[in-house]
């Protein structure tokens, strides 16, 4: 492992953050030549590869002409004969959330402040050599492409949706048809950035045999997953008595049909038990912040009380740190103040709104944080919840950071 990443003023390169949020997230396509002109990847490709060999560390290898099917896909964690027995050409190997794992990598996403910080899923890193690729496809994702080593082909196509028909042949979702778009068909080097907007078809294969993309994607809950998530968790609190009623019934023109005031009277209960601000507010806040690998999130096993992280401030030092794999939100509004982390829900009262905005923006809890806190004993209260369920933790001196 190297130096960590020096980040530019703006990986946004000659575009201000404005005018990229107006004309190009979620809309269009953007490459930025050289958006981190002294990039220089923390973890060589051996780390990489190491990193997939791993229990508990999400990885795959997807090869374009596999034994047994085209795109044929791998998943790890995997054995570091299979790794070294993989053919010259022709494959890669993408690791997911690396920046769950070190903290060095992650620090790229601090590039990204344009944005808030609960959108990020993840960094995944790829390593391909020449020839790999993982196919033509399309995320509902969107994702910065980060050239990082090496050299890579990328070619840009149509829009997609649930209907844009895909191969059977294999179990990746590889796009039978991928209509390139010559005008966007591009060879990337070490320190362009390429922005992708959801349901654009792309296709990244590799030209050289160093290449190594990191691709930062944003997490986009479907309306499903909101519909069926929300429902669920006010349902929880609804009483059994609360029902459909229809004490303003006429006679029935049919004694089978169904009519227009039935209907009504289902909207208006679905209404009345949706219209709930903080159960709302509450779910969401969860959800954009529930943690990808639960297994990564080591709760205290002897619990902190605010006496412990009095103790800490005898120490030489003590630095306290997000882990790694966290997510932190918060939300102030008339239905009330939550601080969420890792899909956990503390509410605060409003004098804590600073303290609470000053932690969501950090990554090391200083002394003079630390002591700011054990000033304020609802914010002690709640510094020590999230080290104890696991998202906060002390960094002792010979800690290495890979899955603490
Ligand atoms: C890759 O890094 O090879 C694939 C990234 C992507 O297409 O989303
Ligand atoms: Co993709």
């Amino acid at each position: 492992m190297t130096a960590s990443i020096t980040l530019p003023v703006s990986i946004l390169g000659s575009i201000s953050r404005e005018e990229f949020l107006r004309d190009y997230w979620q809309k269009k396509p953007l490459l930025i030549r050289q958006a981190l002109p002294d990039f220089t990847p923390p973890l060589d490709v051996d780390e990489l590869a190491g990193l997939a060999l791993e229990e508990g560390v999400e990885s795959r290898v997807v090869m374009a002409q596999g034994p047994e099917s085209p795109w044929q896909l791998f998943n790890g964690p995997f054995k570091e004969s299979f790794l070294q027995t993989l053919p010259e050409k022709n494959w890669s190997l993408l690791v997911q959330a690396v920046d769950h794992l070190l903290p060095e990598v992650g620090e790229l996403l601090k590039a990204f402040d344009f944005l808030p910080s609960w959108r990020v899923d993840d960094l995944m890193i790829s390593y391909a050599p020449e020839g790999g690729s993982v196919g033509p496809h399309f995320d509902y994702y969107d994702v910065f492409l980060l050239q990082a080593s090496g050299k890579r082909r990328w070619q840009l196509g149509q829009y997609c949706d649930e209907s844009s028909p895909l191969r059977t042949d294999t179990q990746l979702k590889i796009l039978t048809e991928f209509e390139a778009n010559t005008e966007q068909d591009w060879v990337l080097e070490a320190g362009d950035l390429l922005y992708l907007p959801p349901q654009l078809a792309h296709w990244g294969t590799s030209l050289s045999e160093d290449c190594t993309t990191w691709s930062v994607g944003f997490r986009a809950l479907s309306a499903e997953e909101i519909l069926c998530g929300v429902a669920d968790f006010i349902g929880e609190t609804l009483a059994d008595d609360l029902r459909y009623t229809d004490a303003d019934i006429k006679l029935p023109e049919h004694l089978a049909a169904i009519d227009d005031a039935a209907m009504d009277r289902v909207k208006s209960l679905l209404n009345k038990v949706m219209d709930n601000p903080a159960a709302l507010s509450e779910w969401f806040g969860r959800a954009m912040t529930q943690t990808k690998y639960p297994d990564q999130l080591f709760a205290q096993e002897d619990p902190w009380t605010t006496a412990t992280l009095h103790e800490l401030m005898n120490e030489d030092e003590p630095l306290l740190v997000i882990a790694e794999g966290s997510r932190l939100a918060f939300r102030v509004a008339n239905e009330g103040n939550w601080l969420f982390a890792d899909g956990e829900a503390l509410k605060f009262s409003a004098e804590l709104k600073d303290w609470v905005a000053d932690l969501s923006a950090k990554v090391n809890l200083d002394a003079t944080f630390i002591k700011q806190t054990l000033n304020l004993p609802e914010a002690s209260e709640l510094l020590v919840k999230l080290i104890n369920q696991g998202s906060v933790y002390l960094i002792e001196e010979d800690d290495n950071n890979l899955l603490h």
